[in-house]
């Protein structure tokens, strides 16, 4: 176990710019959190005026379901894939809170080291360009938080999912990018939006099944209609926000930590009029965010219910510590649901502590947040979650996700 709480810190720390001889100078847990919320502006489609209102759909759609690797970055998970022909192989941060497809691409302006080499359009005989040539301007911008973007021109391609071959996908030709994107070349936007991969495919539901962080074996993420859980998943129905479509809501209606049920009010969670607040479930995130009174109320129980000494976790970005020399975790803290509409989740330590003895530090992967709440991907870790987007729920069942 104390192996295993050394990875989940070093997963906190690993993507500090600086690597210190201590490994603990300059982390920042905070300034990752928002990096992979989209703020879209597409100059040009969608939908362009003289163009269909939606991407153009796969010419030559799958006929079964698709379904491609998927395993633990830093701080984000990495999906498979390839792109063009020939197929060039990459991985990419799997988003379900983004809709964009894209990749670093051939001629590049300013991009990011990434591991494998950058797409060449005009090496690829399947490439061509989105826009109807009578439109003036065929670029994108898509940024991230405020710190990472990508900007290049929009495209269509032949992409390759596992053995599965599908053209026609439009994508961002990436030539000046900048941001930390977890060592990979792209993003692939799993949004409710028309540009991404599970509304490009026309499928009507997906799952994937998050591996613990620093767990190097893969899990499946899966597209299509087959996908099943047991009969023990629970479900919650997602929730619309007209003016962040893209997103998927969920009704959260409490949060237990030990015994305590939190006096949070009911509206704390819901969505504002003016489409503010509200809580989205998002792959890409790390840490789950909480809006206030709900974020004091939870850092309140979890400081009355430790036996331990609280203690300075800022270094990390993170806010709710404990001294920490080694102790079993098991029985330690206190036990935490979060209550959906419908279904209770009841979470695994695991999923919402990080502990290290050698920095003397356990920590509740949980931060506050000024206006949306987030259930990152850290709470997700050993969960088989399907998004049914025709039922309009999502569905959750705890698994050993390299055995599904
Ligand atoms: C890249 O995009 C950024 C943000 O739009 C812009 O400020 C910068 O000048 C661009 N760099 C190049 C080389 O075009
Ligand atoms: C096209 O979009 C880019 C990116 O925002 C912008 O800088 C440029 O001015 C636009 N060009 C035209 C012709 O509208
Ligand atoms: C980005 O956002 C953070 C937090 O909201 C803020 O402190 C920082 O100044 C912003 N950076 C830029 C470049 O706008
Ligand atoms: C980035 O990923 C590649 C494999 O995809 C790996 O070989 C390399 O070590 C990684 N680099 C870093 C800095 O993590
Ligand atoms: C990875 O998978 C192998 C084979 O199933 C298993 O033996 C091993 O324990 C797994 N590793 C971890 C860290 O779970
Ligand atoms: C930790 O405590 C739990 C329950 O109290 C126990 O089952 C487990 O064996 C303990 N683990 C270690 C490593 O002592």
């Amino acid at each position: 176990m104390a192996k295993l709480l050394q990875l989940l810190l070093l997963f906190l720390i690993s993507f500090a710019a600086a690597p210190s001889m201590t490994g603990v100078v300059g982390i920042n847990l905070s300034g990752l959190i928002r990096r992979l919320l989209p703020k879209i502006r597409i100059n040009s489609p969608p939908p362009p005026s003289n163009a269909p209102s939606s991407p153009p759909p796969p010419s030559n759609a799958p006929s079964t379901d698709v379904q491609t690797l998927l395993y633990s970055g830093d701080y984000t998970f990495l999906m498979e894939l390839a792109i063009g022909t020939p197929p060039l192989s990459y991985s990419a941060i799997m988003s379900t809170s983004s809709d964009l497809i894209w990749t670093q691409c051939l001629p590049c302006l300013q991009c990011f080291s990434q591991p494998t080499s950058l797409y060449d359009p005009s090496g690829s005989s399947t490439y061509a360009s989105y826009c109807d040539p009578s439109a003036a301007n065929c670029s994108y911008y898509y940024g991230y938080g405020n710190t990472s973007f990508t900007q290049g021109f929009l495209g269509v391609e032949t992409f390759t999912f596992g053995s599965a071959v599908v053209p026609g996908i439009a994508f961002g030709c990436g030539n000046n990018n900048s941001g930390n994107f977890d060592n990979s070349s792209g993003v692939v936007g799993m949004g409710r939006g028309s540009w991404s991969l599970v509304s490009q495919l026309g499928y009507g539901m997906f799952s994937y099944c998050l591996t613990p962080f620093g767990d190097t074996n893969t899990s499946r993420l899966l597209l299509g209609d087959m996908v099943t859980l047991t009969a023990q998943a629970q479900s919650t129905p997602f929730v619309t926000n007209p003016s962040a479509p893209s997103f998927y809501y969920l009704s959260l209606q409490g949060i237990t930590v030990g015994e305590t049920e939190l006096p949070i009010p009911s509206t704390t969670f819901s969505i504002a009029a003016d489409g503010t607040g509200g809580v989205i479930i998002d792959s890409s995130s790390t840490p789950t965010m909480l809006v206030d009174p709900a974020y004091s109320e939870l850092k309140g129980a979890f400081e009355s219910q430790m036996n331990l000494p609280v203690a300075d976790g800022s270094a990390y970005g993170l806010d709710i510590c404990f001294e920490y020399a080694g102790e079993n975790v098991t029985g330690l803290v206190p036990g935490l649901v979060f209550h959906f509409e419908g279904a209770d989740m009841e979470l695994p330590w695991d999923n919402y502590i990080v502990a290290d003895s050698s920095v003397g530090l356990l920590c509740v992967v949980i931060v506050e947040s000024s206006d949306l709440s987030i259930f990152g991907n850290y709470m997700q870790q050993n969960m088989h979650v399907l998004y049914d987007l025709v039922g309009d729920t999502l569905s959750f069942e705890a698994a050993q996700c390299d055995q599904l």
